[in-house]
């Protein structure tokens, strides 16, 4: 090449440079005011302050008193950029904190990946896309994949955290465009996790938990029937019992049949309630959910012949309007939602001495319709299981289990078989901590601690025969001394 050539060629690539920076900073500027994460109020002070100085003229004072006077803005135009330059440095100057920030996690990636053994056949890293934050504490990293599978980032996961003092949330997979996002904090996530107010929670909507950086709300009707699954210990009562007690006070009408074959006395405290069934044995629970699955029936045709796809549309058919079919002339529904709860599938599943083979074959049958149909009636299964596999979790009813909570897995088998991939048995030995998986979305949250007593207190002005109930057996010393000093209390 050349000389004059290279000079345009440098100039050309200054000009780009120059051209870049300034993108950038102001791209950083859109994502801060977007995302929220741009430190508003601390600008803003420092834009007064700034102002205060032009207008007593503290800045002309100082300037004409250097040796840069000549540096002062003489003509109007001048002016008007010196001083808007002036008003706008503090949110510039902190985009541009941004930019550097960025150019050092990209350079330290290199880093992380090169000893964390992240590249692929042809010695390539992974590459830096961008990092922009999602909400106040979360940030997404995006990155080339480097034609490297998913599990190669899921692998080197602790060597990424140790090595960018991050923890991560997620990481998801963009085939088509060949990328790799990463949802991470800078603060861990917290051990226990208490709602402030169960009550918080509006109509048909539960708490799943908190991840890093915000608490999980789902509505039923986007997640219909929920499986939760995990090895003993790891919170799947203490789920279930917070998602009934929010659903029981967050929705005047719903109805629920609580089953718990095990045994316990998880759902004692659900008794004495007047919209919840809590059968005693397997005969008393297939014939509460023949029932249900009965009604189902009759609502799909109560919609069908009105054209609805679901209750939803159906609720809003002005009461004139609404015909029925043949065969139910005078059908009445209130049309409330129901919730069935199974802890622990197992039990229902397996043939044992609390269940025989045609009771089995008879509970997997119905349930197996209400989880394929249950969605359009309202009528919901939320099932908990020790053993997610084939023999103890009918497969048709898991295949609908859409929303899918697992706390810690044995081994690796279990948690693939619940969430297709290892996840769970690396959670930590936390209890309440748990994978919430949603179609391909996945997360790490801590699930709401709601203690028996907790529940009960909430639950207290519903209560049929207000009367302590009997909580105490089974349950951990602490929530057992909790309760005693309640008692004494009332004594
Ligand atoms: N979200 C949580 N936060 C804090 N502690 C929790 C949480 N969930 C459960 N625990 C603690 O763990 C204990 C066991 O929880 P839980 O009985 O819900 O487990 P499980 O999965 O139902 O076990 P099993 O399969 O044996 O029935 C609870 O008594 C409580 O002390
Ligand atoms: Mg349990």
């Amino acid at each position: 090449m050349s000389a004059p050539n290279s000079a345009a060629d440098r100039h050309f690539l200054m000009f780009q440079n120059i051209f870049l920076g300034i993108f950038m900073i102001f791209k950083e500027l859109f994502n801060g005011v977007r995302t929220r994460s741009l430190p508003f109020l601390e600008c803003f002070l420092i834009v007064v302050v700034f102002q205060a100085i032009i207008f007593f003229k503290i800045d002309y004072k100082f300037i004409l008193n250097s040796r840069f006077y000549f540096m002062y803005p003489q003509s109007k135009v001048g002016f008007v950029i010196y001083y808007s330059s002036l008003l706008l440095s503090p949110f510039l100057i902190w985009a541009f904190t941004q930019v550097l920030k960025k150019k050092k996690l990209s350079r330290r990636l290199t880093e992380v990946f090169s000893a964390g053994g992240l590249k692929n056949n042809l010695g390539n890293l992974p590459q830096f896309i961008f990092d922009n934050p999602l909400d106040k504490s979360t940030r997404k990293l995006r990155l080339t994949n480097a034609i490297l599978p998913l599990l190669s980032f899921e692998k080197a996961k602790g060597s990424i955290e140790s090595g960018l003092q991050i923890f991560i949330d997620e990481i998801k997979e963009n085939r088509v465009g060949g990328t790799v996002d990463i949802i991470y904090a800078h603060e861990p996530m917290p051990s226990v996790f208490k709602l402030e107010n169960i009550q918080d929670a509006k109509a048909n909507e539960f708490f799943i938990g908190t991840t890093r950086s915000k608490v999980l709300k789902i509505y039923l009707e986007e997640v219909p029937h929920l499986l939760v699954a995990g090895q003993t210990g790891g919170g799947k009562s203490t789920f279930l019992r917070q998602f009934i007690a929010t659903q029981y006070l967050c929705n005047k009408k719903t109805e629920f049949t609580l089953i718990d074959l095990k045994g316990g006395l998880e759902f004692d405290i659900f008794e004495n309630l007047k919209r919840i069934k809590t059968p005693q044995n397997i005969s008393e629970s297939i014939a509460d959910i023949q029932y249900l699955a009965e009604k189902l029936q009759k609502r799909m045709k109560v919609l069908k012949h009105n054209k609805c796809k679901d209750i939803e549309e159906f609720i809003k058919i002005p009461k004139e309007k609404i015909s029925y079919p043949p065969d139910l002339p005078h059908y009445y529904d209130s049309l409330a939602r129901h919730i069935i709860v199974v802890d622990e599938a197992a039990e229902m599943f397996l043939a044992s001495h609390l269940a025989s083979g045609k009771e089995v074959q008879n509970a997997k049958k119905i349930l197996s319709q209400i989880a394929r149909q249950g969605r359009a009636s309202g009528i919901h299964l939320v099932v908990a299981t020790q053993r997610p596999d084939s023999r103890a979790l009918d497969p048709q009813i898991k295949a609908n289990l859409t929303g899918i909570l697992c706390f810690q897995m044995a081994n690796d088998i279990s948690s693939i078989t619940v969430l297709g991939n290892g996840r769970a048995t690396d959670l930590p030995p936390i209890a309440g901590r748990a994978i919430w998986k949603r179609g391909i979305e996945m997360v790490e949250v801590q699930t709401p601690y709601l203690t028996p007593l907790e529940a009960e207190e909430v639950l207290r002005p519903y209560y049929i025969e207000p009367s302590i109930v009997s909580v105490q057996k089974n349950e951990p010393e602490i929530e057992k001394k909790e309760l005693q000093v309640k008692k004494n209390a009332k004594v």
